[in-house]
């Protein structure tokens, strides 16, 4: 048991909004309510403190420099990488590539382990509620391999529809390469039996933990997850940091996808040597200030409690989902918030998403209205777009309150 479950702590949202200067910005005079962080969060002061003193004090490139700045630059990415370890409770640093986050590390994966592993007629599986950066790169994958590409498909509620899955799932699965968190949907998978269920045929499995990680507590090795990619700034880091979780043995096994400087041991005319995981995947000069400043959204995240984290989001969200289908919004996604995370995608009566995005930002709500890069969850539920408010750390009720109130002057502008 985790000293948050002894202990559970709830956030002190007051404390942690004045941590993050952008909030006192206004809008037409109005406070900003930012309802986005699914698209990116916002940044405390310490990381952009950590970020600025990098570059005022620190700046050299890293695993290169002989001298005493390039020591410190060095000492203070691979810093980085250990907290990120720590974070996903990773066996060690070097299971841990950093990339620029989690479309870079699904590419890494479908180019770096699936050309080298897929052949045609091997199955990749995946569900209806990815990401494109977890659909496209496979499909370029299939391109050049001949592999097929599955889906789970989604109930009407938009959870993952398990009926099929002994069909779905089969010895012809190569891998199975699943979103931890919906970001159009919110849903949250059974991610532990997935898992169990691919491993049980022989397939590894590969997270998108881009919306899981910031909001939950992830552990790499409970889970038994084969590959896990994430993005830094969605979870209060710089933008361009994040990376990729992978077995040691899954890493040592793919392909880097990017070749150049730092990656090699020897390079002759026709071929090179590359070094150890992860540093053969590390290629030219990596964003070593992002990272750094990924490093310190991982202190302050582990400062607030994961497990505090998730049970803020769980009341903001289930007081959000009361409240938009009362005011006579349709929701799409799991009713229950156990079930789900901070996203929550809607229909508001007959606004189209774009219409109602553009009238509540003149009332300081700042919402994404789209497709939301998931285009199959839109096919599924027969729109082409949704409206979507989104919950962090910093969030509160009384800005659900504003959304809702908001929504009744579209009503009045549109309907
Ligand atoms: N994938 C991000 C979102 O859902 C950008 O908004």
């Amino acid at each position: 048991m985790s000293s948050d479950e002894r202990h559970p702590r709830s956030l002190d949202v007051a404390r942690v909004r004045a941590d993050f200067p952008i909030l006192e910005r206004t809008v037409n005079g109005k406070p900003l309510v930012y309802l986005d962080s699914a698209a990116t969060s916002h940044k405390p002061t310490a990381v952009i403190d950590a970020v600025s003193d990098f570059y005022a004090h620190h700046n050299a490139n890293a695993h290169r420099g002989l001298y005493f700045l390039g020591e410190e630059a060095t000492e203070a990415f691979e810093g980085a990488r250990g907290k990120v370890a720590r974070f996903f409770n990773a066996p060690g640093p070097e299971t841990i590539v950093f990339t620029r986050g989690t479309t870079e590390s699904m590419n890494l994966v479908a180019q770096g382990w699936g050309r080298k592993f897929l052949k045609a007629g091997d199955e990749v599986l995946l569900t209806e509620m990815e990401h494109h950066s977890n659909i496209v790169p496979w499909q370029m994958t299939a391109q050049v391999t001949g592999c097929v590409l599955r889906y789970i498909p989604l109930t009407d509620d938009g959870v993952l529809d398990l009926t099929d899955l002994g069909s779905l799932l089969t010895e012809r699965t190569k891998i199975l390469s699943v979103t931890g968190m919906s970001n159009a949907l919110g849903t949250i998978p059974p991610l532990s039996r997935l898992v169990e269920a691919a491993h049980a045929v022989g397939a590894i499995v590969a997270i998108d933990a881009a919306q899981l990680a910031p909001h939950s507590r992830v552990d790499v090795q409970a889970l038994d997850c084969d590959l896990l990619a994430f993005s830094g700034h969605k979870m209060l880091g710089p933008t361009a940091s994040g990376g990729l979780y992978g077995k040691a043995e899954v890493l040592d096994a793919m392909d880097p996808m990017f070749g150049g400087g730092e990656m090699i041991y020897e390079v002759y005319p026709d071929h090179s040597t590359y070094k150890e995981i992860p540093y053969k995947f590390e290629a030219g000069t990596m964003q070593i200030a992002q990272q750094v400043g990924l490093g310190a959204a991982i202190d302050y995240l582990e400062g607030l409690g994961m497990d505090a984290v998730r049970r803020h989001e769980r009341e903001i969200t289930s007081y959000a989902l009361g409240r938009l289908i009362e005011a006579g919004a349709t929701v799409f996604g799991p009713a229950d918030p156990g079930l789900r995370g901070g996203a929550v995608s809607f229909w508001y009566r007959d606004v189209h998403p774009h219409d109602l995005a553009t009238i509540l930002n003149e009332e300081g709500v700042a919402i994404r209205a789209g497709h939301h890069c998931a285009q199959l969850v839109m096919r599924r539920f027969g729109t082409p777009a949704t409206a979507r408010a989104s919950f962090y750390v910093y969030n509160t009720l009384e800005e659900v309150d504003v959304l809702v109130a908001a929504l009744a002057r579209a009503q009045d502008i549109f309907v």
